[in-house]
């Protein structure tokens, strides 16, 4: 029997996970499918129920249903929970699961283009305080480093650091030169970057000369902040490979197999952009 698989969402003709999907089944000879659903806010329980019905696998949910999704869950990741939102279901014996992947993304894509990133256990400066920031500061709590949690709004970091406990200190955007010669990692959570917008004022001279920098924004590729870390000479992991390593566990839960997130994939991923 074919297995299916979705990304549901409205709109949702943008959203490059069936490439993503599609290139895998196509590479493993899987008998499945991956389709792009739009599904209306009003029509989700309708939805669900398809999924109860067994006509589906599992699926990736994206904007707007990543929170309202939780309460039709039958079961919810605690991790997902901490984030705030879901975005892959897995559908087993008339019940639906709900977790968060992006976490993992975030962690697998810095393991492949850096693997030595976290070792140090320096502090990681996180920029921005909203919804993207909750999954990577997840993620580097499961890894044991620190954080400091840089906001324009001061008050959005405290509350986020407090929420999220463990070692997260809260600060101002202009916090940054004072943070930057101790930290290991700068990770921009922020869509600052997209549309050319940069952030002003940070002098990245003061990071170490073995601090890596990573931004979540990934069109372009290489936003002005990874453009000015490249020009001197620190490290860079663009946030392509995120997209992809979180499309990995959700792969694997609905069709069996672990993909493997190639250059290939990159490049036919990035040829969207
Ligand atoms: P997402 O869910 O994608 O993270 P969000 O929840 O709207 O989006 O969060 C946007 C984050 O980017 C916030 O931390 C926001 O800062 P505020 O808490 O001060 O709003 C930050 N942000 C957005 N635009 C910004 C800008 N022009 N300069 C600085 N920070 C910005």
């Amino acid at each position: 029997m074919t297995i299916k698989a979705f990304v549901i969402g409205h709109p949702i003709a943008h959203s490059r996970s069936p490439l993503i999907h599609g290139t895998w089944i196509a590479e493993h000879g899987i008998d499945g499918s991956y389709e792009a659903i739009d599904v209306a806010p009003a029509e989700l329980p309708g939805f669900f129920e398809r999924l109860r019905a067994g006509e589906f696998a599992g699926g990736n949910v994206t904007i707007p249903h990543k929170e309202a999704v939780f309460a039709l869950c039958d079961s919810v990741d605690p991790l997902a929970r901490t984030i705030g939102a879901v975005n892959t279901l897995v559908a087993r014996d008339g019940k639906v699961h709900g977790t968060n992947t992006d976490y993992l993304g975030f962690l697998g894509n810095l393991d492949v283009g850096a693997p030595d990133w976290s070792s140090g256990k320096k502090p990681a400066i996180v920029l921005g305080a909203g919804g993207a920031a909750r999954a990577i500061l997840v993620a580097l709590k499961s890894r044991g480093v620190p954080v400091i949690l840089l906001n324009r709004t001061r008050s959005n970091a405290d509350h986020l650091a407090a929420e999220i406990g463990g070692d997260v200190r809260a600060g101002e955007l202009a916090d940054f030169d004072a943070a930057a010669p101790s930290a290991g990692l700068v990770v921009n959570t922020t869509s600052i970057g997209m549309h050319g917008s940069r952030f002003d004022g940070f002098n990245l001279d003061l990071l170490p000369s073995d601090a890596l920098v990573t931004d979540i924004v990934y069109a372009p590729l290489v936003t002005p902040l990874l453009a000015d870390a490249r020009a001197r000479g620190l490290r860079i992991v663009d946030g392509l490979g995120m997209l992809l390593h979180q499309a990995v566990p959700g792969f694997e839960a609905w069709f069996g197999i672990r993909p493997l997130v190639t250059k290939d994939l990159r490049t036919r991923i990035q040829a969207t952009l």
